[in-house]
């Protein structure tokens, strides 16, 4: 089978390796037969070098950890059954387990000991057969189609939800006014749900190319291309950029109480004046919440399964810009002005 490999911590490794052979699932495993990787940051990082661990004792890791796959066999009793599609969990649980592993919250590992497919320690899902427990995979509603490759991301996006409505429960809130700044993939997704549940969504990105504005206009909430437009008096920020500057900006257009859910993840190296006093009083004065979200345990992916499956199909296949043959992946590493969302076609 083939198979795209990279190895971590090294510039320009990344290829596409053929002839390997196919898993044997082990006792228990589901066969899956790979369709659809979706690239996000994280993968351009393992491509610059600049992230990822491979499995022990080898070179390469198979990358790839936003899947779309169908069953080419699954044990009785096991839930799944030949020609279900599905996607795989992207992190499991650490061997010791850590008290949240061992609960089923690997996505609040404590020892850092947890693997991910495609990211550390564990394969990922670029390849054209992988073999998972059952408990790792996420069957998906057969309408989705080629979309269930939007998984992954929209199961990050639902933690981020979660964690957010289990803050809001502290006291009274009714939320209403949604901020999401960076209109990505995540950023959509976000604001997605967000509709969902009915509040008034303002999406921040920057400038006005490809096609951004057209899909947020279309969930029936307003672009800005610049923060020179956006109000204040937010009930809940998705920080879906990681920019530096952006994230301070946005604790501050808060309402009395508000949350920022911070899912983007920095690339470092910018510097910013801030008064902590000031951030100090925004917080307490307003019995504000800022928290950093970061993967998703089962629960999230049900959640996801959930969103996706009630979603515009049409809406949610205009985030997928353009689908890459394997056998020309860099490709699907090239910056195109206006791309939201790029896959490989694991066939071809
Ligand atoms: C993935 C997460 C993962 C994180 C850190 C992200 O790109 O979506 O599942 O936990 O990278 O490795």
């Amino acid at each position: 089978m083939r198979a795209i490999t990279v190895i971590p911590h090294q510039a320009g490794s990344m290829r596409l390796d053929a002839n390997l052979a196919e898993p044997d699932p082990g006792p228990g495993e589901v066969v899956v037969e790979g369709r659809y990787i979706g690239v996000c940051g994280t993968d351009h990082e393992l491509r610059e070098g600049a992230y990822g661990w491979a499995p022990p004792e080898r070179d390469r890791l198979v990358i790839g950890h936003e899947s779309l796959g169908v069953v080419r066999s699954a044990p009785a009793g096991s839930g799944l059954s030949a020609g279900d599609l599905v996607a795989g969990i992207v992190r499991r649980p650490d061997p010791v387990p850590c008290p949240a592993c061992a609960v089923g919250q690997f996505d609040f590992c404590r020892n850092g000991q947890y693997v991910e497919h495609g990211i550390k320690s564990l394969d990922g899902f670029g390849r054209e057969v992988w073999t998972a427990q059952p408990d790792a995979i996420q069957r998906i509603d057969p309408s989705l189609g080629d979309l269930g490759v939007l998984m992954e991301p929209t199961s990050v996006v639902a933690k981020g939800w979660d964690q957010t409505d289990k803050i809001s429960s502290r006291a009274f809130f009714s939320p209403e006014r949604l901020l999401v700044t960076g209109a990505g993939t995540i950023g959509l997704l976000a604001a997605l749900m967000g509709r969902h549940r009915g509040m008034a969504v303002d999406v921040l990105d920057r400038g006005d190319l490809g096609p951004k504005r057209s899909l947020v206009e279309a969930l029936g909430a307003t672009y800005h291309d610049g923060p020179g437009t956006l109000g204040k008096g937010y009930d809940v920020v998705m920080e879906c950029t990681g920019a530096g500057s952006l994230i301070f900006d946005v604790i501050g257009r808060t309402g009395a109480p508000g949350v920022v859910c911070l899912l983007g993840v920095s690339g470092g190296g910018s510097q910013i004046k801030v008064d902590p006093s000031t951030l100090n009083n925004e917080l307490v004065l307003e019995n504000d919440v800022i928290f950093g979200s970061v993967n998703a345990n089962k629960s999230h992916w049900e959640m996801a399964a959930t969103t996706l499956a009630a979603a515009d199909k049409d809406w949610l296949a205009r985030l997928v810009s353009r689908k890459v043959p394997m056998s020309k992946f860099d490709e699907a590493f090239e910056h195109s002005e206006g791309d939201v969302k790029v896959t490989i076609d694991l066939q071809h």
